[in-house]
């Protein structure tokens, strides 16, 4: 699936459509949107109101007539014309015409590492929307670990593990290739879904979106595996009266609703491992794992993968940014020429 070097060098801008946040990077401009993939509309008209991050504060606060929509859902872009419609809007009239004066407008898109011919399909056609002639799709593990500095043309392993808001990825790379890899649809959404859980059954409490990560905070100071606080305050609505009230959240349930869905991280980290030939492996012991993507800085995340699988953890500096300054990379032709034949995957 993943493009050779020489067609991505051609590209003139590349764009990074996550669950969670759009990015977009543009030759020898840099990286120049960087929001979240929201666009709220007006269902009475059918009109845009507002994309980004002002469609983020809308959540949850608009009156009937106004809908708060994520057109890319699990890594997949769901709603082509509606994805379009915020491209186009976040990119703004001037860079759009900017775009528009190259002769054959190319565009590069990373794809989730198991992402199927549909969802290939969607990334394609959203970009052919916004102007693009042709459209390289590159593999997000591998763009990720080039934009992270790993030194994936070498003959040894490398392992990373990309932690997104749909979903983790991770692989083995060796010489510029994918050689084991896994996709396990489990990310940042999951863990905050499984607090808000927790707070509603336990508590009878619904917790606003903003108020998870000062309780994931909350787990920071002593990580998820060890004892932090003993428990921290936190406000919400009342499931049965609908009124504001105060409650205090064990500190320890919370590590625990948040240990459900990272075994499956786990998981996915063994299977890979399992698929790795022995020598690939012996490497890892010492290289260790590199986590990316915005969910690698969850408090403490980096330490249980630490104790759980005895290697080296270290997050990527910007982990969020890896795979769309990844692709940049590539496009600004960055990358050592001896990684252009073994890209072609
Ligand atoms: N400081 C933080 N602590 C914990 N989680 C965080 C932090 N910053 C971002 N996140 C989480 O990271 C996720 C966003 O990461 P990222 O921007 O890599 O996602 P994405 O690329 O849009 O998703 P995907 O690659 O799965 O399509 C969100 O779920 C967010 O809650
Ligand atoms: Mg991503």
């Amino acid at each position: 699936m993943t493009a050779s070097l020489e067609q991505l060098r051609r590209c003139h801008f590349a764009v990074d459509l996550g669950a969670a946040r759009t990015r977009v990077y543009v030759k020898g401009a840099g990286l120049v949107i960087d929001q979240p993939s929201t666009a709220a509309v007006n269902t009475r008209t059918g009109a845009l109101m507002a994309v980004g991050e002002l469609a983020e504060k809308m959540t949850g606060r608009t009156p009937d007539y106004i809908r708060v929509v994520r057109p890319v859902s699990g890594g997949t872009v769901v709603d082509i014309e509606m994805a379009q419609r915020m491209l186009r809007q976040l990119i703004g009239d001037k860079m759009r015409r900017t775009l528009r004066r190259r002769p054959r407008l190319r565009a590069a898109a990373c794809v989730p590492h198991d992402a199927d011919p549909l969802a290939q399909r969607a990334a394609i056609e959203t970009l052919v929307g916004l102007g693009a002639r042709r459209v390289e799709l590159v593999d997000t593990l591998l763009a990720a670990a080039v934009g992270c500095g790993l030194p994936v043309e070498q003959p040894e392993a490398t392992m990373i593990m990309v932690c997104g808001a749909a979903a983790t990825q991770v692989a083995v790379l060796s010489l510029g290739a994918i050689v084991a890899a896994e996709r396990v649809p489990v990310g940042g959404e999951a863990v905050d879904n499984a607090i808000v859980q927790l707070l509603r059954y336990q508590h009878e409490l619904v917790l606003p979106s903003q108020s998870v990560r000062p309780l994931q905070l909350a787990l920071h100071d002593n990580g998820l595996t060890s004892q932090g606080p003993e428990s921290t305050e936190i406000h919400g609505r009342d499931v049965a009266t609908g009124l504001a009230r105060c409650v205090r959240v064990d500190t320890a349930a919370v590590r625990q609703a948040i240990q459900t869905p990272l075994t499956a991280v786990l998981d996915g980290i063994g299977r890979t491992l399992r698929e790795c030939p022995p020598d690939l492996v012996a490497d890892l012991v010492d290289r260790g794992i590199m986590m990316v993507g915005g969910s690698a800085l969850l408090p403490g995340l980096d330490q249980m993968l630490r104790r759980a699988t005895g290697m080296p953890v270290h997050i990527a500096e910007r982990p969020e940014l890896c795979a769309v300054q990844g692709l940049g990379e590539m496009l600004e032709g960055r990358i050592a020429p001896i990684v252009l034949d073994p890209l072609r995957a």
